[in-house]
């Protein structure tokens, strides 16, 4: 029996009560699609009474999503973050993501305009000749991890340009990036308690406010660390607001592109009939880069605390309580989208997915990981490289990012 089968069954046996999807090991070995799909048939507005990060309730269907993203007075991502598991009261990091209005909304306004359309078309030309020049050095008839020679040099080159980072140290973003978003008790976690990770993203603070120091001296100038020096609203930020506006912007500019260019190259090995579509018309990558973000949902969940007593989709919510909205799951719920298992280049609606969020918190960097993944495609087409992805790939353990680790994959000279 496959693991797919046998998670389909003991999704099935379980009492519905027992039914935790905040467990970070089925992200891990990929097994959670049966669980959620039972939660949207017969408990699409969940509770789960006991998990390892408290009592929370799941929203699994995607108008529900929707319902809660765009009711932030209701749901609030401040009360208690934007995750099920709680940061530790005496290491808790602000950033703007994590915040309600109006503080949320001046921090947003100073930092959006990077991946404003008049900007993305300045890094356009930039991003082309670098991912032509990753492509170009790949090697031929040998297998290599696709995750670190490709999506990670890419997405990681990307935060150095939007930071003006030292070009020779980019790759400690990544390192970075690795530490905001472990679950310190994954195996093979970059560090192993809050207490660590809260000391190395200290010293990644140390770095950037070495930085921020020139450039607030400076005249202001179009990269991130520039753009919050010189506005009002994040100009007097306190450390702690700092370092978590710092970590959003990493994660949010890195992990997520980066493993929808792994995921993107792992769906279409499995859909061999798909490739042959974009092969045949190459005008689809725009549509196939809006699929592999819904397919792949880099970001497995948001949560809200809800500041008063409400009801949703018929259910008692109380003030104070956990609402994590399931992305994986509103972007696999069959009463919104077609087929919704199936990887489909060419969809109707192939911008209809949650992946992205909604309301005010709605991604700041969608366009700019949009143009990163049209590039990727548009460059490997234009090469006609023909990739085969060698073995499975190795799955993060979180239950926040849906990440791949590792993806070997072999080009045929
Ligand atoms: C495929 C790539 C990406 C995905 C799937 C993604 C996903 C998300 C999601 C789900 C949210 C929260 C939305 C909500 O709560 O409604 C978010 C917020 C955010 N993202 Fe992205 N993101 C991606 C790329 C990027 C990039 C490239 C950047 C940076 C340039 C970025 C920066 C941010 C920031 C700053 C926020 C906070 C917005 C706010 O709270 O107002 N993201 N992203």
């Amino acid at each position: 029996m496959t693991t797919a089968t046998l998670a389909g069954r003991e999704a099935q046996a379980q009492p519905l009560g027992a039914i935790d999807v905040s467990d970070p090991a089925i992200y891990e070995q990929d097994t959670w699609q049966p669980q959620f799909a039972r939660l949207r048939r017969e408990a699409p507005v969940h509770y789960c009474a006991e998990s390892r990060y408290g009592p929370y309730w799941s929203v699994t269907r995607y108008q529900d999503i929707m319902t809660v993203e765009v009711d932030h007075a209701t749901y609030s991502s401040e009360r208690g973050g934007i995750q099920v598991e709680d940061q530790p009261s005496d290491m808790k990091r602000g950033s703007f993501i994590r915040m309600d209005p109006p503080r949320h909304t001046a921090q947003r306004k100073t930092v959006a305009p990077v991946a404003a359309p008049n900007n993305l078309a300045s890094y356009e030309v930039t991003i082309r000749q670098r991912t032509r020049a990753v492509l170009d050095a790949l090697p031929r008839n040998e297998t290599f991890d696709w995750v670190d020679k490709v999506s990670i040099e890419l997405t990681t080159m990307m935060l150095a340009t939007l930071f003006d980072f030292p070009w020779e140290e980019r790759r400690k973003l990544a390192f970075w990036s690795d530490i905001a978003v472990c679950n310190v008790n994954a195996p093979d976690a970059p560090v192993r308690s809050e207490a660590e990770r809260f000391a190395e993203l200290l010293r990644m603070a140390d770095v950037f406010k070495g930085l921020w120091q020139e450039r607030a001296k400076a005249p202001p100038k179009l990269d991130l660390i520039s753009m919050m020096a010189h506005s009002q609203g994040t100009r007097d930020m306190s450390e702690m607001e700092f370092v978590g506006n710092l970590a959003l912007l990493i994660v949010g500019g890195n992990d997520t592109t980066r493993n929808s260019m792994s995921g993107g190259l792992l769906a279409l090995d499995e859909n061999p009939d798909e490739f042959a579509k974009l092969d045949a018309n190459r005008a689809l990558v725009p549509s196939l880069v809006a699929e592999t973000i819904r397919y792949q949902t880099p970001v497995i969940h948001m949560r809200r605390t809800a500041v008063r007593d409400t009801e949703l989709a018929g259910q008692r919510i109380r003030e104070g309580d956990k609402v994590v909205m399931w992305y994986v799951s509103g972007n696999r719920d069959e009463s919104a989208i077609e087929n919704p298992d199936a990887f489909v280049i060419d969809r109707a609606k192939p911008r209809q997915h949650l992946s992205y969020g909604a309301g005010i918190h709605r991604c700041v960097g969608d366009r700019l990981a949009d143009l990163q993944l049209r590039i990727l495609w548009e460059e490997i087409l234009a090469r006609d490289l023909d990739i085969a992805v060698t073995g499975p790939p190795r799955r993060l353990y979180s239950n926040f990012i849906r990440g791949i680790r590792e993806l070997p994959v072999r080009i045929a000279a």
